[in-house]
């Protein structure tokens, strides 16, 4: 038993049996109590599958009190109550079991199965936790209908909630009780449960087919002026699936609640969202414009589960992509046509970038469906979700968008109400549009981000380019010698007029073509290319690989000015940029422009001065890549090198543009306060502007920069310039944090702003002013949110504090780690990434790295959440 806690075992997904028995309706019976809330299951099961007549349950973290087969005490010969299991012997094939257990919500601090945030009580159960709640078959293909009756004290709990309908209530004295039915067979991932001092914002939608839905969102009292913007999205995400997917809501009731503690950023349980505050609450005094977009994407992630998860939901959990790698892509589409598809492109490559190619380049790389795990917790990670809807869009790019959305139809035919794999939705892809999808099966099972070549020549005479593409996949640890996978490279042949040209490839004529790399190396032969020209290759990003090509600067220049893609336009600055900064930082790896910033600075002046361009445009046209994805480009990097090259590149831009950064911030200073596309756009180029004028000349723009501070209408405004100021040594930076604690001292989501700005300031030794903090009355380790917001702000976001060379960055992390370990074994695991890169760091940072690594690894009583993480990440 020590030994197993010590070493926690992998699970393999070619493992996977399908369960002996299934449970197929469950009554639960709740008696809440802080200390002990009492639970009383009762499950039908049903044998589907030869095997032993041993019903071997999931529970832990209860007290078991008896259990009743078929309404009969079970004697305790006929069980085995475990660490983590009941077993009960000689079952019949058919039989109702009831089972009587206790917990104790106010100290479950984990974050998952039944617990207490802000005083009233919620439950997380993906994707172990419901196991916690009861005992039972905790594994996503045993699906039940649900009866729950909860009851409670009226006045600590006046809502009671849980999944479908609400079919009766009544009170007895000071209790009272409601009674939920969820007609929708489900997995237990899926339960929920919500009861305590909430209120509602309440709104309706009527379906396509004409059912009119209930909708409603539960928070504070206190917060009920901030829940119209995410009601707006949920209507929204309603109608875009109607229209684009042609799936309609299913209940009469859509209910979501807003939880201040949690671990990750939303639930989708049927019928009743859990969500964390921080996705939900928002209006333009408390949130800024980039949480607005967030608000929008999450509410409709959750809600598109419900058909990609809910209604089709995983076999196992090794199949986590199929609904997470799917809701991704859908949300992403989504947001696309709200918003600005190209600039919503860029921000989801550049996440993909920050986050998920530096896990698949680490210790943790994995397909996007691993093959093994420790503990599932550990891979809700960036290649699940966010490599997962990559891998989605290239259906869409292989298949077309009618075949894409055909195969999709046919998914839902073949498996609505199932537990399925991502072989079956790779299957229904390929059989609705006859395609053959092996080859592209690969991109479930090889991990890592492919390596793609061009180079081109074009010969004059005959009007015909030729295009040489290669792959390769690098090594990741356990898999080597991988095969060539499908990608997708969309194209564009760019003549010396700034357009593209309507160029022949495989018979057809158009101005971008679809190639397909499916080999190692590949050669794609264009005619009728009338003059020299300039390829623009993946274009809108159409493959998750890491592109190096032939591009001479002056290409890069040319594509940065001219190409019609938003994302090749805006990734040929980045590229420019990255080779200028790397240049600037000694690395190896550089190439192209050497060290003069002129070329870079020139596109970007051509960007603020075009009239055809939407100011938020202009302004990613002039963000630098950050430190962590130009970290990313080396193999072993200098991070303080890295971080200087950047700053003194953002300086000569600073200074080489001061005139059409000031004239910038004043044109788009009139916008007001309004959320529109129109105003919010102004904003995000006000606020650029404003970085580059605090970066050349601080003490000349601070006064201005404390006037936006205190005369902003929006918290995008206020934001931003106290996010400069922070930076300063000024007696402004003073009085600007101080304001801004006073006003929102009481205001969790905004003081975890206050708490991040801190974190994240480019001021000498910051790492002094986190430890202060970390005293602050307002600050508490148990609320995830808080915590992330200085300890992850400061270990995540902020390279220059982190990385410092006497190594008491990565010390006070794995301090961190330690701590938070025993009470929030979810929260502390995903802390460790960071100290996972330790490989790729030069001397020092490497060792002092690494040590740290290991005293977290080796700390007596980690969690398995932990364990898993350090251990391999040191392997
Ligand atoms: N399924 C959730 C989502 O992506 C993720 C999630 C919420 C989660 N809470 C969790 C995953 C707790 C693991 C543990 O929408
Ligand atoms: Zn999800």
């Amino acid at each position: 038993m020590l030994d197993a806690q010590l070493t926690p075992q992998p699970i393999y997904l070619k493992d996977y049996t399908a369960p002996i028995f299934t449970a197929t309706h469950i009554s639960l019976d709740f008696q809440l109590d802080p200390q002990e809330t009492r639970v009383v299951s009762k499950t039908r099961f049903e044998r589907i599958n030869a095997g032993p007549a041993t019903l071997v349950l999931n529970g832990s973290h209860q007290t078991f009190e008896g259990a009743k087969l078929d309404g009969v005490e079970i004697p305790p010969s006929q069980m085995a109550l475990g660490e983590d299991t009941l077993e009960i012997f000689d079952v019949p094939d058919r039989f109702e079991l009831e089972i009587s257990s206790t917990n104790c919500p106010e100290k479950n601090t984990a974050l998952t199965g039944l617990y207490i945030s802000g005083g009233n009580y919620c439950t997380q159960c993906e994707a172990e936790g419901f196991r916690r709640i009861t005992y039972s078959l905790d594994r996503p293909d045993v699906m039940a209908t649900y009866a729950v009756t909860i009851s409670a004290k009226k006045d600590a709990c006046p809502v009671l909630l849980s999944n479908g309908n609400p079919i009766a209530n009544g009170e007895a004295g000071e209790m009272h009780w409601a009674k939920w039915e969820d007609p929708f067979p489900k997995p237990s991932y899926l339960f929920a449960l919500v009861a305590g001092q909430l209120e509602a914002v309440t709104d309706h939608y009527k379906t396509a087919s004409g059912r009119e839905v209930t909708l409603n969102i539960y928070v504070r009292k206190e917060d009920l002026d901030k829940c119209d913007h995410a009601m707006l999205a949920l209507k929204n995400s309603m109608k875009w699936d109607e229209e684009v997917f042609g799936l309609e809501y299913d209940l009469d009731l859509y209910n979501i609640v807003a939880v201040s503690d949690f671990n990750m950023g939303a639930m989708e349980n049927k019928g009743l969202n859990v969500f964390n505050t921080r996705y939900v609450l928002a209006n333009k005094d408390t949130a800024t414009d980039l949480d607005f977009d967030l608000v929008e994407g999450v509410i409709a992630h959750e809600y598109f589960h419900n058909w990609t998860g809910n209604r089709v939901t995983c076999r196992d959990w090794f199949q986590l992509s199929l609904k997470e790698g799917l809701t991704v892509y859908r949300d992403q589409e989504f947001s696309a046509d709200m918003g600005s598809r190209g600039l919503k492109r860029i921000d989801d490559v550049r996440s993909l970038r920050a986050g998920q190619f530096p896990e698949d380049a680490g210790p943790m790389a994995h397909p996007i469906r691993p093959d093994s795990y420790m503990e599932i917790n550990n891979f809700y990670t960036a290649t699940v979700y966010n490599k997962g809807a990559e891998v989605v869009r290239m259906y869409e790019a292989l298949l077309g968008k009618d075949g894409f959305r055909k195969g999709m139809d046919l998914y839902f035919q073949r498996h609505d109400g199932q537990a399925v794999t991502c072989d079956d939705f790779r299957a229904a892809m390929a059989d609705a549009n006859g395609a053959d999808l092996e080859q592209f099966g690969l991109w479930y099972s090889q991990a890592g981000t492919p390596q793609v070549e061009a180079t081109w020549s074009y010969d004059a005479a005959a009007q015909t380019l030729e295009l040489h593409l290669s792959q390769s996949v690098p090594d990741t640890p356990g898999q080597t010698a991988k095969k060539p996978m499908v990608i997708p490279v969309r194209t564009a042949l760019f003549g010396q007029d700034g357009t593209p040209m309507a160029v022949t490839y495989a018979g057809a004529t158009a101005a971008e073509h679809r190639l397909m790399l499916t080999q190692a190396k590949q050669s794609f032969t264009f005619s009728g290319v009338e003059n020299t020209p300039v390829p623009s290759l993946l274009r809108a990003f159409s493959a998750p690989v890491k592109l190096s090509t032939a591009h001479s600067d002056q290409d890069k220049i040319f594509l940065a000015s001219h190409d019609d893609d938003p994302f090749n336009r805006w990734e040929a600055m980045q590229s420019l940029a990255s080779d200028i900064i790397l240049a600037k930082a000694g690395a190896a790896e550089a190439t192209g422009a050497g060290t003069d910033a002129a070329a870079l600075i020139g596109v970007m002046k051509n960007a603020l001065e075009s009239d055809a361009l939407d100011p938020a445009f202009k302004a990613e046209m002039c963000l630098l890549p950050v430190d962590n994805v130009l970290m990313e480009q080396v193999a072993v990097s200098d991070p303080q090198a890295i971080v200087r090259a950047r700053e003194a590149i953002r300086q000569d831009i600073a200074a080489a543009l001061a005139p059409l950064w000031e004239q910038t911030y004043h044109e788009m200073a009139g916008g007001g306060d309004a959320l529109d596309r129109t105003a919010r756009s102004a904003r995000r180029l006000k606020n650029v502007a404003l970085g580059y004028r605090m970066a050349g000349a601080p003490m000349d723009v601070v006064a201005e920069c404390y006037l936006q501070f205190t005369d902003a209408g929006n918290m995008t405004d206020a934001l931003a310039a106290l996010g400069q100021l922070a930076h300063t040594d000024t007696l402004e930076r003073t009085n600007a944090l101080a304001a801004f604690y006073e006003t929102w001292r009481s205001d969790a989501l905004v003081l975890d702003k206050w708490f991040s700005i801190q974190a994240g300031c480019l001021r000498e030794n910051v790492l002094a002013q986190v430890l202060r903090l970390l005293q602050h009355p307002d600050f508490s380790a148990k609320n995830p949110n808080r915590f992330r917001s200085l300890v992850g702000a400061y270990a995540f976001a902020n390279p220059k504090g982190f990385h410092r060379r006497d190594g008491a960055g990565y010390r006070f992390l794995a301090d961190q780690i330690i701590a938070i370990d025993e009470s929030n074994p979810q929260l502390a695991a995903r802390m460790i990434a960071p100290l996972g890169k330790w490989r790729r760091l030069a001397k020092p940072y490497c060792s002092d790295m690494k040590a740290q690594l290991e005293r977290v690894a080796g700390h007596p009583g980690l969690s398995k959440d932990s364990t898993e993480i350090a251990t391999k990440s040191l392997a």
